[in-house]
């Protein structure tokens, strides 16, 4: 049930916006609060007298009401929703969305919104397959919007493929489930870690990896969206959250990061270590830039403290701890030796030899190897997706 719950329901041009009447009513069902704002094309398609009679409230497509003047207070409209979905959205308002294009009510509300926004595209599979669309729909997300998939099926033109809507009756539950799972982790204290150290050869060199930190950004990112207390220790990374209750602290090399984690390890419920924590830093820094000389140049280097074995170490009842492993060869055999020499309850696996996969990008494809052995498998997805995988396994392990 979604009582107390509003939602706007923003319509663009589609032919699936007869669709929306569907959604607005298994939303009302479900007893949600629904406010509807529709462009000029998506009136074309479906009435707004229809989607003010089910949603019982007025419907907003213009900025003012030309006969009373009056103002639509799109700020106002956005403030006041708890989540926004645009459904249909098509690929001209997907367009306007990831550019900012704010050339009519829906895309000033959605610039507005500070609640979680969701898009459910519509359109013919060669407009959906187009590279100008998948650029938007990477945008939307790298936004924090979510994308429900469009499915496979007869479209409008007669053609067979992926660009349908997805049915308004699975949407509501996508919903419903979106809102329920909030409270999953309340209460809970989580720390992440992500992206790379650096460590300081000198005032200006470093030794570094090439993690981006967008993986382990995203998995704070869900633990928070899930009412998880997070606070994200952060390595060198331009990678911000999409959720501003995710608390930052961040860290440059191996030492600062261990120093942050164990600020907090008493009262840890969860830790996932999603950075690339460098093994090694320099023996000592040089306080002056290094000149360069003839011949080689040889830099001594000593072991960080392994921050998860540590964690591993004093590692309480109830207690989860997640680990990553980035291997290129041996993979299993070598995930399989760190989840027990760490103490973690699963190492999340991914190998630089899988398409896909790595430091870089905005998908992965991973392995959840635990201590007795046991493997799960998954599928090429986005990062963001591996990290629903991750807080879904963290659930089962916390709540046994
Ligand atoms: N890790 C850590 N502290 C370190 C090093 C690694 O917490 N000083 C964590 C990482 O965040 C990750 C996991 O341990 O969760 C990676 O394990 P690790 O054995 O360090 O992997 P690699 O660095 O790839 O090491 P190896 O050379 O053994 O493969």
């Amino acid at each position: 049930m979604l009582e107390g719950k509003k939602i706007i329901l923003g319509i663009s041009g589609s032919i699936a916006a007869y669709k929306s009447a569907y959604l607005v009513r298994a939303l009302k069902k479900m007893k949600a609060e629904v406010k509807v704002v529709m462009t000029d094309s998506a009136s074309e398609f479906i009435g707004p007298l229809t989607l003010s009679t089910l949603s019982e409230n007025p419907v907003y497509s213009q900025f003012s009401d030309k006969k009373t003047g009056a103002w639509t207070n799109h700020v106002e409209l956005g403030l006041w929703a708890d989540l926004m979905v645009v459904a249909p959205a098509s690929a001209s308002t997907l367009s306007k969305m990831a550019n900012g294009h704010c050339d009519n009510l829906l895309i000033a509300t959605y610039l507005s919104a500070k609640c979680p926004v969701w898009f459910a595209p519509a359109m013919d599979l060669d407009m959906y397959k187009h590279p100008t669309t998948k650029e938007n729909i990477q945008k939307l997300e790298s936004f924090g919007n979510i994308c429900i998939e469009p499915t496979n099926g007869e479209l409008a033109s007669g053609l067979i493929g992926k660009g349908r809507m997805e049915e308004p009756e699975v949407i509501a539950q996508l919903i419903e489930k979106y809102f329920n799972n909030q409270h999953e982790f309340s209460g809970k204290k989580i720390i992440v870690t992500a992206g790379p150290t650096f460590e300081a050869i000198d005032p200006v060199r470093f030794i570094g990896n090439h993690s981006s930190g967008k993986m382990g950004v995203a998995i704070a990112d869900e633990f928070a969206e899930r009412g998880a207390e997070v606070t994200l220790i952060c390595g060198p990374s331009s990678i911000q959250s999409n959720n501003n209750k995710v608390k930052r602290i961040d860290v440059t090399s191996a030492e600062e990061m261990y120093q942050a984690v164990f600020a907090s390890q008493d009262t840890l419920d969860v830790a996932v270590m999603a950075a690339a924590v460098a093994d090694y830093t320099p023996v000592s820094i040089s306080s002056e830039k290094v000149k360069k000389k003839e011949g080689d140049l040889k830099v001594d280097l000593k072991r960080t403290k392994d921050i998860l074995k540590s964690l591993g170490g004093v590692k309480k009842e109830g207690q989860v701890l997640v680990g990553f492993a980035m291997e290129t060869q041996n993979e299993l055999e070598n995930a399989s030796k760190k989840v027990k020499s760490k103490n973690a309850d699963f190492i999340v696996l991914n190998s630089l030899r899988e398409e896909g996969a790595g430091f870089k990008g905005d998908t992965n494809k991973v392995t959840f190897v635990y201590p007795n052995n046991k493997t799960t498998h998954f599928e090429l997805k986005s990062k963001l997706d591996v990290a629903k995988d991750i807080a879904d396994s963290v659930k089962d392990l916390l709540y046994v």
